[in-house]
């Protein structure tokens, strides 16, 4: 096994806040994983950022009336505060307009550069004449040829959907200053993917047929379908400037440097040890994303590193999810069709577990997945409540009535008991090798298995009855519902943060070391109990209909 985990979470665009869709498809489960190898044991730097460059951030300033600093400046902030509050634990949330980032992405391109890396092409551009600016697809609007939608966009049309190219638009004209564009030649530089492909071909389709099979699926048809050069870089005014002479107005296309952003943010975070984790056959790198972005990192980032050389790892797994819908229609943040994390928190507060469990239970990890808000209200009220909630409750409850909170120390074991206990072992087993292989939908019914396990022991044995007649088996009962209650408390660890540490302040005890999940006696007779408190509240209706009601306001707010 290596020693090290260096694990990634794409780093999301900073033009708008973080909602469901970010945190089902990334964000938990790679906060899953991580957490689960930190109880492990096994060392582990979790590696995030706000990616700031890029078209989508001037058309968000342009759309907002101010620069493209106040827009990532805002929501850097709201983003890494969202990922803050679900309890999402980075080592580190930097941005790619990070001094240090800007001089790392330079520098590596000057270095493929200075070795001849890249190919020079000039081509022929669109070019807003009165603004002077070359004008990326989306910067130019015209009438869709297939629908007649007077608003379509150089490179698709959202009314109908269809993809295009600003050559098909009747009336092109610029975003910017309403001129129509002229073609306008310039120069800019390419990796050319191609000399890659007999590599990218060994090392992922012979040699990592393990990978999910959307992934290995995605870079098959890509690499089946012939790799071209690539542009890595831009005629634009915000970004990395293009680090060479005569390359004024130019900077680096964002998909070449936001992925170096993982490096540079590692590089801000430990600038003296940074490559024990980018250049060590001993560090295992696994790259967190969702499917939009699996030919990035599986073939393109690859390729620069490769291409660069100097020992740099390559990622061992890239666990790319599907997408999360919202009430079965596409989440877009251009219309506002999400659930928004600063949102949902004002709206529930306390309860992140609950969309931790819920997006978690529900997650695309093999198609796309629809949420819906009867669902998280079913899953939150009928599992959390209902089977882990009531379960602790009751077993902390009566350890209280009957013995004053004291563990009472157990008498001789019945069948019941030990087929009870002995589900522990088998569950934690289960939701370890799930962990492992990436399934944390399947790790997450483990865990919940275990507390259907306890909820059925306790209601099966009825100890508030046995009471009334027998002291000795009511404690050996209780004792029962206690150790099971304290493998709960490992068992969701990596997925309810929160919920763990309100139950380990009931328990009375500090984290509880996964080595010791499935152990005999986990709590010993006479350790003291906190007083009970609910894990979970149940969600009313009301409180589900405001949330339908907001998203059939917005649906109606479209089509008025
Ligand atoms: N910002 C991109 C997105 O949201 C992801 C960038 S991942 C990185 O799709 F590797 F480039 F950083
Ligand atoms: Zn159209």
């Amino acid at each position: 096994m290596k020693k090290r985990n260096l694990i990634t979470c794409a780093l999301p665009y900073a033009n708008g806040p973080v909602h469901i869709g970010h945190l089902a498809g990334v964000y938990v489960p790679a906060d899953i994983y991580v957490r689960y190898l930190r109880m492990r044991g096994r060392e582990t730097l979790f590696v995030c950022g706000s990616d700031e460059h890029g078209v989508p951030i001037t058309i968000a300033a342009r759309k907002e009336g101010c620069s493209p600093q106040d827009i990532v400046d805002k929501y850097h902030n709201l983003i890494k505060q969202s990922f803050a509050d679900f309890g999402i634990t980075f080592d580190i949330y930097s941005r790619t307009t990070s001094a240090t980032h800007h001089q790392y992405a330079a520098d590596f391109f000057r270095k493929l550069y200075d070795e001849g890396k890249f190919i020079e092409k000039e081509s022929e551009q669109f070019y807003d004449p009165e603004a002077k600016v070359f004008l990326a697809d989306r910067y130019i609007v015209g009438t869709c040829p297939k629908c007649g939608n007077p608003d379509a966009y150089g490179d698709q049309c959202e009314k109908c959907g269809s993809t295009l190219s600003p050559e098909e638009l009747i009336d092109p004209h610029s975003k910017v200053s309403g001129a129509e564009p002229v073609k306008k030649r310039t120069k800019h530089w390419y990796l050319p993917l191609d000399r890659y492909e007999p590599w990218l071909r060994e090392w992922i389709l012979d040699g990592h047929k393990e990978w999910k099979t959307n992934v290995y699926g995605q870079c098959k048809s890509w690499l089946d379908g012939g790799l071209q050069p690539r542009a890595v870089s831009r005629d634009l005014d915000w970004g990395v400037p293009v680090p060479v002479e005569g390359a004024e107005g130019k900077v680096l296309y964002v998909w070449f440097d936001a992925p170096i952003g993982y490096i540079s943010n590692t590089i801000e975070l430990l600038p003296d040890s940074w490559e024990q984790w980018w250049k060590s056959e001993d560090t295992r790198m696994v790259h967190f994303i969702g499917k939009d972005n699996i030919v990035f990192h599986c073939i393109v980032f690859p390729s620069m590193l490769k291409a660069y050389g100097d020992g740099f790892i390559l990622p061992e797994n890239v666990p790319a999810n599907e997408f999360l819908n919202l009430e079965g229609d596409k989440i877009s943040t251009s219309k506002n069709w999400a659930v928004w994390l600063h949102e949902y928190l004002q709206d529930f507060p306390g309860k992140q577990d609950t969309l931790r469990y819920v997006l978690t239970a529900n997650a695309p990890e093999t198609k796309d997945n629809d949420f819906t808000w009867k669902d998280f209200q079913t899953r939150h009220n009928s599992e959390l409540v209902a089977i882990f909630g009531n379960f602790v409750n009751r077993a902390v409850v009566l350890t209280h009535k009957y013995f004053g909170g004291a563990t009472p120390a157990p008498g001789e074991l019945l069948d019941i008991d030990r087929e009870a206990l002995a589900q522990i072992p088998l569950l934690k087993k289960e939701i370890e090798e799930n962990i492992e292989n990436f399934k944390f939908r399947e790790a997450l019914r483990a865990a919940m298995n275990l507390a259907r396990v306890g909820n059925k022991y306790i209601s099966d044995t009825e100890p508030w009855a046995v009471a009334k007649t027998d002291p000795a088996r009511t404690a050996t009962i209780l004792n029962t519902c206690i150790q099971i209650t304290a493998s709960l408390s490992v068992a969701f660890a990596p997925f309810l943060p929160f919920s763990v540490e309100k139950l380990n302040r009931i328990l009375a005890v500090e984290p509880i070391a996964w080595d010791d999940f499935g152990k005999a006696s986990l709590i010993p007779a006479g350790h003291v109990l906190n007083k009970a408190e609910l894990l979970f509240s149940k969600i009313e209706d009301a409180e589900i209909e405001k949330q339908t009601k907001r998203l059939d306001d917005i649906k109606a707010a479209r089509l008025a």
